[in-house]
C-alpha cells in the first residue's frame, strides 16, 4: 500500500464488500462494483461488465455512455480477455488490433476476466479511460483482487 491510487482501490474494495455482504445475485454484485468504481476512481470513463451468455459476451450492468450489446469471444479487447482468460491492459486502444470503439473518446482500456468460486468465466469487467495510458500493473492487481473477492469468495451471510 504505497500509492494514492492503491489507497482509493482499497477504499473501493471495503465499500464493495459492505454493499455485497450476503448477496449472491451476480447482477446485483456487478451493478454495485460498477457503481462504486466508476464514481470513486479517477479517469474511469466507462465501467461495466459483459456477461458470458451462451458462449458470447452480452452487456451487463455499466456506468457511462451507451455500450455495444454483444461481443464475440476473440473480438476486441473484451473478447480477447474472455478467450485468453488473461487481463488485457491497453495503453492506446488505436494500437489494439480489432478494438471495438463504442465511444470514440476512449483512449485506453483494461479488461479483467471474472470467475466464480468454481473457476468458471462468468463475465469480464471492462474499464475505458479518455486518457491514454491510464491503466497499468497496479490497476490489474487491484481490480483482479476486488473481482476475486466479490465473485469467487464465499458468501458471508
Ligand atoms: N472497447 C471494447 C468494447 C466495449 S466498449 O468499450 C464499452 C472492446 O474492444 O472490446
Amino acid at each position: 500500500m504505497n500509492s494514492a491510487k492503491e489507497e482509493v482501490y482499497q477504499q473501493c474494495q471495503t465499500q464493495i464488500q459492505a454493499l455485497c455482504e450476503g448477496e449472491d445475485d451476480g447482477i446485483a454484485k456487478m451493478a454495485s462494483v460498477a457503481g462504486v468504481l466508476h464514481n470513486e476512481m479517477a479517469d474511469f470513463f466507462w465501467t461495466g461488465f459483459y456477461r458470458v451468455v451462451d458462449g458470447k459476451l452480452v452487456i451487463g450492468p455499466y456506468q457511462g455512455s451507451v455500450g455495444c450489446l454483444r461481443i464475440e469471444f476473440g473480438k476486441g479487447v473484451c473478447g480477447t480477455a474472455a478467450a485468453t482468460g488473461e487481463t488485457q491492459v491497453v495503453e492506446d486502444v488505436h494500437e489494439f488490433p480489432g478494438h471495438i470503439a463504442c465511444d470514440e473518446r476512449s483512449q485506453s482500456e483494461i479488461v479483467v476476466p471474472v470467475r466464480n468460486e468454481s473457476g468458471d468465466l462468468i463475465a469480464v469487467l471492462d474499464v475505458d479511460s479518455a486518457k491514454k495510458g491510464a491503466f497499468d500493473e497496479l490497476d490489474r492487481v487491484c481490480l483482479e483482487r476486488i473481482l476475486e473477492d466479490v465473485f469467487a469468495g464465499p458468501v458471508i451471510p
